[in-house]
Protein backbone atom coordinates (compact mmCIF):
# COMPACT_ATOMS: atom_id res chain seq x y z
CA UNK A 1 0.00 0.00 0.00
CA UNK A 2 1.73 3.50 -0.76
CA UNK A 3 0.76 6.00 2.00
CA UNK A 4 -1.03 9.00 1.21
CA UNK A 5 -0.31 12.56 1.53
CA UNK A 6 -0.72 13.57 4.98
CA UNK A 7 -4.38 14.75 5.64
CA UNK A 8 -5.97 13.33 2.36
CA UNK A 9 -7.77 10.53 4.85
CA UNK A 10 -9.57 13.01 6.61
CA UNK A 11 -11.45 14.17 3.34
CA UNK A 12 -14.68 12.70 2.45
CA UNK A 13 -14.93 12.61 -1.76
CA UNK A 14 -17.34 15.32 -2.87
CA UNK A 15 -21.10 14.41 -2.90
CA UNK A 16 -22.40 15.47 -6.12
CA UNK A 17 -26.29 14.90 -7.01
CA UNK A 18 -26.21 11.56 -9.12
CA UNK A 19 -26.46 11.70 -12.97
CA UNK A 20 -29.88 10.70 -14.06
CA UNK A 21 -28.79 8.18 -16.79
CA UNK A 22 -27.45 6.11 -13.87
CA UNK A 23 -30.42 6.62 -11.81
CA UNK A 24 -32.36 5.47 -14.44
CA UNK A 25 -30.08 2.26 -14.97
CA UNK A 26 -30.36 1.97 -11.56
CA UNK A 27 -33.85 2.09 -10.92
CA UNK A 28 -35.34 1.18 -14.22
CA UNK A 29 -37.47 3.43 -14.39
CA UNK A 30 -37.53 4.92 -17.98
CA UNK A 31 -38.71 8.78 -17.86
CA UNK A 32 -36.56 10.52 -15.40
CA UNK A 33 -36.58 14.38 -14.33
CA UNK A 34 -33.77 15.31 -13.01
CA UNK A 35 -34.09 18.31 -10.45
CA UNK A 36 -31.63 17.35 -7.98
CA UNK A 37 -28.36 19.28 -9.63
CA UNK A 38 -29.78 22.94 -9.85
CA UNK A 39 -29.07 22.65 -13.81
CA UNK A 40 -31.63 24.38 -16.57
CA UNK A 41 -34.35 22.08 -17.44
CA UNK A 42 -34.79 24.75 -20.65
CA UNK A 43 -31.44 23.45 -22.10
CA UNK A 44 -29.24 26.00 -23.64
CA UNK A 45 -29.34 28.40 -26.94
CA UNK A 46 -29.51 27.48 -30.42
CA UNK A 47 -26.73 29.54 -30.69
CA UNK A 48 -24.29 26.63 -29.20
CA UNK A 49 -25.42 24.33 -31.48
CA UNK A 50 -24.56 25.85 -34.60
CA UNK A 51 -21.15 27.46 -33.36
CA UNK A 52 -19.59 23.53 -32.65
CA UNK A 53 -20.57 22.38 -36.34
CA UNK A 54 -18.80 25.62 -37.48
CA UNK A 55 -16.06 25.22 -35.33
CA UNK A 56 -15.22 21.13 -36.38
CA UNK A 57 -12.19 22.31 -38.17
CA UNK A 58 -10.55 22.94 -35.37
CA UNK A 59 -10.88 19.76 -32.64
CA UNK A 60 -7.67 18.70 -33.38
CA UNK A 61 -5.78 21.62 -31.95
CA UNK A 62 -4.89 22.83 -28.46
CA UNK A 63 -7.69 25.82 -28.22
CA UNK A 64 -6.80 29.23 -26.45
CA UNK A 65 -5.64 29.20 -23.03
CA UNK A 66 -6.10 32.99 -22.50
CA UNK A 67 -10.10 32.68 -23.28
CA UNK A 68 -8.93 35.54 -25.21
CA UNK A 69 -12.09 36.62 -27.37
CA UNK A 70 -14.76 35.27 -24.31
CA UNK A 71 -12.05 37.50 -22.09
CA UNK A 72 -12.68 40.77 -24.44
CA UNK A 73 -16.43 40.07 -24.33
CA UNK A 74 -16.81 39.96 -21.20
CA UNK A 75 -14.55 42.64 -19.81
CA UNK A 76 -16.84 45.02 -22.20
CA UNK A 77 -19.97 43.25 -20.42
CA UNK A 78 -18.76 43.99 -17.07
CA UNK A 79 -16.46 47.70 -17.48
CA UNK A 80 -13.63 45.45 -16.49
CA UNK A 81 -10.37 44.95 -17.88
CA UNK A 82 -9.57 41.99 -19.34
CA UNK A 83 -6.33 41.44 -16.45
CA UNK A 84 -9.47 41.31 -14.44
CA UNK A 85 -10.68 37.98 -15.57
CA UNK A 86 -9.76 33.78 -15.06
CA UNK A 87 -11.58 31.42 -16.40
CA UNK A 88 -12.03 27.28 -14.75
CA UNK A 89 -13.08 24.66 -16.00
CA UNK A 90 -16.64 25.14 -13.94
CA UNK A 91 -16.08 27.53 -10.96
CA UNK A 92 -15.72 24.31 -9.02
CA UNK A 93 -11.46 24.16 -10.82
CA UNK A 94 -11.70 28.34 -9.50
CA UNK A 95 -12.41 27.53 -6.10
CA UNK A 96 -9.74 24.58 -5.92
CA UNK A 97 -7.37 27.36 -7.48
CA UNK A 98 -8.20 29.63 -5.18
CA UNK A 99 -7.24 27.53 -2.30
CA UNK A 100 -3.95 26.10 -3.69
CA UNK A 101 -2.80 29.60 -4.41
CA UNK A 102 -3.87 31.00 -0.78
CA UNK A 103 -3.98 28.44 2.07
CA UNK A 104 -1.50 27.12 3.94
CA UNK A 105 -1.25 24.28 6.47
CA UNK A 106 -1.70 27.18 9.56
CA UNK A 107 -4.58 29.01 7.55
CA UNK A 108 -8.01 28.79 8.28
CA UNK A 109 -10.92 29.32 6.03
CA UNK A 110 -14.50 30.56 7.19
CA UNK A 111 -17.44 28.36 5.34
CA UNK A 112 -21.06 29.50 6.18
CA UNK A 113 -23.12 26.03 6.54
CA UNK A 114 -24.87 24.73 5.21
CA UNK A 115 -23.47 25.93 1.91
CA UNK A 116 -21.98 24.68 -0.86
CA UNK A 117 -19.46 21.68 -0.02
CA UNK A 118 -16.73 22.13 -2.07
CA UNK A 119 -15.34 25.49 -0.09
CA UNK A 120 -14.91 22.68 2.97
CA UNK A 121 -12.80 20.03 0.61
CA UNK A 122 -10.66 22.27 -0.66
CA UNK A 123 -9.37 23.71 2.71
CA UNK A 124 -8.98 19.95 3.84
CA UNK A 125 -6.75 19.38 0.55
CA UNK A 126 -4.31 22.19 1.91
CA UNK A 127 -4.25 20.54 4.91
CA UNK A 128 -5.46 24.20 6.49
CA UNK A 129 -8.43 24.28 8.60
CA UNK A 130 -12.38 24.75 7.80
CA UNK A 131 -14.23 27.18 10.52
CA UNK A 132 -17.68 26.21 10.46
CA UNK A 133 -20.33 29.13 11.23
CA UNK A 134 -23.74 28.11 10.95
CA UNK A 135 -26.43 30.01 9.07
CA UNK A 136 -28.70 32.20 10.40
CA UNK A 137 -32.42 32.27 9.66
CA UNK A 138 -31.26 30.34 6.57
CA UNK A 139 -28.83 33.53 5.69
CA UNK A 140 -25.03 33.66 5.58
CA UNK A 141 -24.41 34.98 8.95
CA UNK A 142 -22.14 38.14 8.74
CA UNK A 143 -21.67 39.03 12.44
CA UNK A 144 -21.00 35.27 13.80
CA UNK A 145 -18.31 35.27 10.79
CA UNK A 146 -16.91 38.39 12.15
CA UNK A 147 -16.73 37.32 15.08
CA UNK A 148 -14.71 34.12 13.83
CA UNK A 149 -11.90 35.50 12.17
CA UNK A 150 -9.35 35.18 14.37
CA UNK A 151 -4.93 35.65 13.01
CA UNK A 152 -4.65 32.47 11.17
CA UNK A 153 -8.06 33.88 8.89
CA UNK A 154 -7.12 33.64 4.85
CA UNK A 155 -10.07 32.80 3.03
CA UNK A 156 -13.95 33.87 3.91
CA UNK A 157 -16.23 31.98 1.29
CA UNK A 158 -19.62 33.39 0.61
CA UNK A 159 -21.91 31.57 -1.43
CA UNK A 160 -24.45 34.82 -2.58
CA UNK A 161 -27.22 33.88 -3.06
CA UNK A 162 -26.75 30.35 -0.63
CA UNK A 163 -26.89 27.45 -1.96
CA UNK A 164 -28.79 24.94 -0.53
CA UNK A 165 -31.04 27.66 0.76
CA UNK A 166 -31.18 30.44 -1.70
CA UNK A 167 -30.90 33.64 0.69
CA UNK A 168 -29.06 36.56 -0.24
CA UNK A 169 -27.04 39.48 1.38
CA UNK A 170 -28.83 42.52 1.28
CA UNK A 171 -26.59 45.50 -0.81
CA UNK A 172 -26.11 47.26 3.03
CA UNK A 173 -24.86 44.29 5.29
CA UNK A 174 -22.55 42.87 2.38
CA UNK A 175 -20.87 45.91 2.06
CA UNK A 176 -20.57 46.68 5.83
CA UNK A 177 -19.52 43.50 6.53
CA UNK A 178 -16.65 43.29 3.65
CA UNK A 179 -15.40 46.97 4.86
CA UNK A 180 -15.18 45.17 8.07
CA UNK A 181 -12.95 42.58 7.05
CA UNK A 182 -9.41 42.63 7.55
CA UNK A 183 -7.55 43.85 3.95
CA UNK A 184 -4.70 41.00 4.47
CA UNK A 185 -8.40 37.85 3.89
CA UNK A 186 -9.39 37.44 1.14
CA UNK A 187 -12.95 36.98 0.45
CA UNK A 188 -14.83 34.70 -2.05
CA UNK A 189 -18.00 36.08 -3.77
CA UNK A 190 -19.33 32.87 -5.08
CA UNK A 191 -21.97 33.98 -7.65
CA UNK A 192 -23.27 30.79 -8.80
CA UNK A 193 -26.67 32.13 -8.81
CA UNK A 194 -26.67 35.64 -9.04
CA UNK A 195 -28.38 35.78 -12.48
CA UNK A 196 -31.40 34.81 -10.80
CA UNK A 197 -31.66 36.69 -7.93
CA UNK A 198 -35.45 37.83 -7.55
CA UNK A 199 -35.23 42.03 -6.78
CA UNK A 200 -33.20 44.36 -8.13
CA UNK A 201 -29.44 43.80 -6.89
CA UNK A 202 -26.98 46.08 -7.25
CA UNK A 203 -24.00 45.02 -9.41
CA UNK A 204 -22.00 43.30 -7.59
CA UNK A 205 -18.65 43.88 -10.28
CA UNK A 206 -18.25 47.33 -8.57
CA UNK A 207 -16.78 45.43 -5.34
CA UNK A 208 -13.74 44.99 -7.38
CA UNK A 209 -12.91 48.52 -8.40
CA UNK A 210 -13.03 49.28 -4.77
CA UNK A 211 -11.53 46.44 -3.37
CA UNK A 212 -8.21 44.30 -3.97
CA UNK A 213 -9.06 41.26 -1.62
CA UNK A 214 -12.63 40.19 -3.43
CA UNK A 215 -12.70 37.58 -6.25
CA UNK A 216 -16.33 36.93 -7.45
CA UNK A 217 -16.94 33.80 -9.07
CA UNK A 218 -19.64 33.71 -11.87
CA UNK A 219 -20.79 30.43 -14.18
CA UNK A 220 -22.21 29.06 -17.52
CA UNK A 221 -23.38 26.42 -15.80
CA UNK A 222 -27.00 27.69 -14.59
CA UNK A 223 -28.53 30.69 -16.52
CA UNK A 224 -26.84 29.74 -19.57
CA UNK A 225 -27.01 25.92 -19.19
CA UNK A 226 -23.87 24.51 -20.22
CA UNK A 227 -23.10 22.65 -17.03
CA UNK A 228 -21.66 19.95 -19.46
CA UNK A 229 -19.39 22.41 -21.12
CA UNK A 230 -17.37 22.93 -17.83
CA UNK A 231 -16.66 26.84 -17.56
CA UNK A 232 -16.80 29.52 -15.07
CA UNK A 233 -15.02 32.43 -14.42
CA UNK A 234 -13.54 35.19 -11.54
CA UNK A 235 -13.31 38.80 -11.49
CA UNK A 236 -10.85 40.13 -8.96
CA UNK A 237 -7.80 42.54 -8.62
CA UNK A 238 -4.78 41.51 -11.21
CA UNK A 239 -2.75 40.59 -7.74
CA UNK A 240 -5.18 37.77 -7.13
CA UNK A 241 -5.18 36.69 -10.78
CA UNK A 242 -1.14 36.98 -11.14
CA UNK A 243 -1.29 34.43 -8.39
CA UNK A 244 -4.17 32.00 -9.38
CA UNK A 245 -2.71 31.99 -13.04
CA UNK A 246 0.16 30.33 -11.61
CA UNK A 247 -0.93 27.37 -9.92
CA UNK A 248 -3.58 27.24 -12.89
CA UNK A 249 -3.08 24.30 -15.90
CA UNK A 250 -1.87 25.42 -18.87
CA UNK A 251 -4.93 24.76 -21.03
CA UNK A 252 -7.86 24.36 -18.51
CA UNK A 253 -10.99 25.21 -20.50
CA UNK A 254 -11.28 23.37 -24.17
CA UNK A 255 -12.28 24.61 -27.17
CA UNK A 256 -15.89 23.92 -27.03
CA UNK A 257 -17.05 25.50 -24.01
CA UNK A 258 -15.34 29.07 -24.95
CA UNK A 259 -17.53 29.10 -27.94
CA UNK A 260 -20.64 27.46 -26.12
CA UNK A 261 -20.02 30.03 -23.75
CA UNK A 262 -19.22 33.47 -26.58
CA UNK A 263 -22.55 32.09 -28.27
CA UNK A 264 -24.56 32.07 -24.84
CA UNK A 265 -23.91 35.91 -24.53
CA UNK A 266 -25.11 36.53 -27.60
CA UNK A 267 -28.45 35.03 -26.98
CA UNK A 268 -30.73 37.64 -24.69
CA UNK A 269 -33.71 36.08 -25.55
CA UNK A 270 -32.78 32.39 -24.31
CA UNK A 271 -31.84 34.14 -20.97
CA UNK A 272 -34.39 35.83 -20.45
CA UNK A 273 -36.72 32.92 -21.66
CA UNK A 274 -34.80 31.30 -18.73
CA UNK A 275 -35.38 33.94 -16.07
CA UNK A 276 -39.21 33.99 -16.94
CA UNK A 277 -40.00 30.66 -16.13
CA UNK A 278 -37.67 30.71 -13.38
CA UNK A 279 -39.93 33.55 -11.94
CA UNK A 280 -43.04 32.16 -12.70
CA UNK A 281 -42.22 28.69 -11.33
CA UNK A 282 -41.07 30.30 -8.02
CA UNK A 283 -44.43 32.00 -8.11
CA UNK A 284 -46.30 28.98 -8.90
CA UNK A 285 -44.46 27.16 -5.67
CA UNK A 286 -44.70 29.88 -3.17
CA UNK A 287 -48.36 30.34 -4.06
CA UNK A 288 -49.39 26.32 -4.12
CA UNK A 289 -46.79 25.61 -0.53
CA UNK A 290 -48.73 28.88 0.79
CA UNK A 291 -51.99 27.26 0.49
CA UNK A 292 -51.10 23.96 1.77
CA UNK A 293 -49.44 25.43 4.79
CA UNK A 294 -45.91 24.28 3.54
CA UNK A 295 -42.76 25.71 4.80
CA UNK A 296 -40.30 26.87 2.23
CA UNK A 297 -37.27 29.51 2.27
CA UNK A 298 -37.74 32.03 -0.54
CA UNK A 299 -35.40 31.74 -3.28
CA UNK A 300 -33.06 34.13 -5.49
CA UNK A 301 -31.77 30.70 -7.20
CA UNK A 302 -32.91 28.30 -9.59
CA UNK A 303 -33.90 25.90 -6.71
CA UNK A 304 -35.96 25.78 -3.85
CA UNK A 305 -35.78 24.37 -0.35
CA UNK A 306 -39.03 23.22 1.37
CA UNK A 307 -39.80 21.78 4.54
CA UNK A 308 -41.86 18.19 4.17
CA UNK A 309 -41.32 16.84 7.69
CA UNK A 310 -40.51 13.43 6.72
CA UNK A 311 -36.72 11.64 6.77
CA UNK A 312 -35.59 13.14 3.42
CA UNK A 313 -34.74 9.60 2.41
CA UNK A 314 -38.17 8.43 2.26
CA UNK A 315 -39.38 11.64 -0.15
CA UNK A 316 -36.60 11.16 -2.35
CA UNK A 317 -37.26 7.60 -2.92
CA UNK A 318 -40.82 8.84 -3.17
CA UNK A 319 -40.65 11.55 -5.68
CA UNK A 320 -38.06 8.78 -7.58
CA UNK A 321 -40.83 6.18 -7.76
CA UNK A 322 -42.92 9.29 -9.64
CA UNK A 323 -40.02 9.79 -12.00
CA UNK A 324 -38.56 12.94 -10.25
CA UNK A 325 -34.89 13.08 -8.99
CA UNK A 326 -34.86 15.79 -5.94
CA UNK A 327 -32.26 16.36 -3.22
CA UNK A 328 -32.75 15.29 -0.20
CA UNK A 329 -31.37 18.51 2.07
CA UNK A 330 -30.47 16.13 5.03
CA UNK A 331 -26.59 15.57 2.68
CA UNK A 332 -26.79 19.52 4.30
CA UNK A 333 -27.51 18.91 7.83
CA UNK A 334 -31.50 19.87 7.02
CA UNK A 335 -33.45 17.12 7.83
CA UNK A 336 -37.19 17.16 6.42
CA UNK A 337 -35.91 19.42 4.44
CA UNK A 338 -35.76 18.74 0.39
CA UNK A 339 -34.21 20.94 -2.78
CA UNK A 340 -35.83 20.80 -5.35
CA UNK A 341 -34.28 22.70 -8.97
CA UNK A 342 -36.44 24.81 -10.90
CA UNK A 343 -38.01 22.63 -14.27
CA UNK A 344 -40.01 23.69 -16.54
CA UNK A 345 -43.43 25.19 -15.62
CA UNK A 346 -45.31 21.94 -16.53
CA UNK A 347 -42.31 19.89 -14.47
CA UNK A 348 -43.02 21.99 -11.20
CA UNK A 349 -46.78 21.39 -11.62
CA UNK A 350 -46.11 17.75 -11.47
CA UNK A 351 -43.65 17.88 -8.84
CA UNK A 352 -46.21 19.80 -6.80
CA UNK A 353 -48.88 17.21 -6.96
CA UNK A 354 -46.22 14.37 -6.39
CA UNK A 355 -45.16 16.49 -3.35
CA UNK A 356 -48.82 16.86 -1.98
CA UNK A 357 -49.35 13.42 -2.63
CA UNK A 358 -46.31 12.58 -0.33
CA UNK A 359 -47.35 14.77 2.46
CA UNK A 360 -50.88 13.30 2.57
CA UNK A 361 -49.43 9.74 2.79
CA UNK A 362 -46.66 10.15 5.35
CA UNK A 363 -47.74 12.92 7.57
C1 LIG B 1 -22.69 27.71 -5.22
C2 LIG B 1 -22.04 26.95 -6.31
N1 LIG B 1 -20.80 27.29 -6.68
C3 LIG B 1 -20.17 26.63 -7.66
C4 LIG B 1 -20.77 25.59 -8.33
C5 LIG B 1 -20.01 24.88 -9.39
O1 LIG B 1 -20.45 25.28 -10.63
P1 LIG B 1 -19.66 25.00 -11.96
O2 LIG B 1 -20.56 24.20 -12.81
O3 LIG B 1 -19.37 26.36 -12.53
O4 LIG B 1 -18.40 24.27 -11.61
C6 LIG B 1 -22.06 25.19 -7.98
C7 LIG B 1 -22.71 24.07 -8.65
O5 LIG B 1 -23.79 23.66 -8.40
C8 LIG B 1 -22.71 25.89 -6.93
O6 LIG B 1 -23.93 25.55 -6.52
Amino acid sequence: MIKERAGLDIIAPYKAAKNHEAVKRESGIENIVKLAGNENRLGCSENVIKIIEKHKEQFSFYPDMNCTILKNKLSTIHGMKEDNLVFGNGSFELISLIALAYLESTDESIISYPSFGWYKNVTLQMNAEPVIVPLKEFTVDTTAILNSITKHTKIIWICNPNNPTGTILKERELKEFIQKVPDNILIVLDEAYIDFVESDYFDTVSLIKENKNIILLRTFSKLYGLASFRIGYGIADEDILEKINKVRLPINVNLLAQKAAEASLEDDKFKNLVLKNNRDSLNLYYTELDKEGIKYVRSNGNFILIYLGIAGAVSEKEFLQNGIMIRNASEFGLDGWIRISIGTFEENEKVIQVLKKIIHTNR
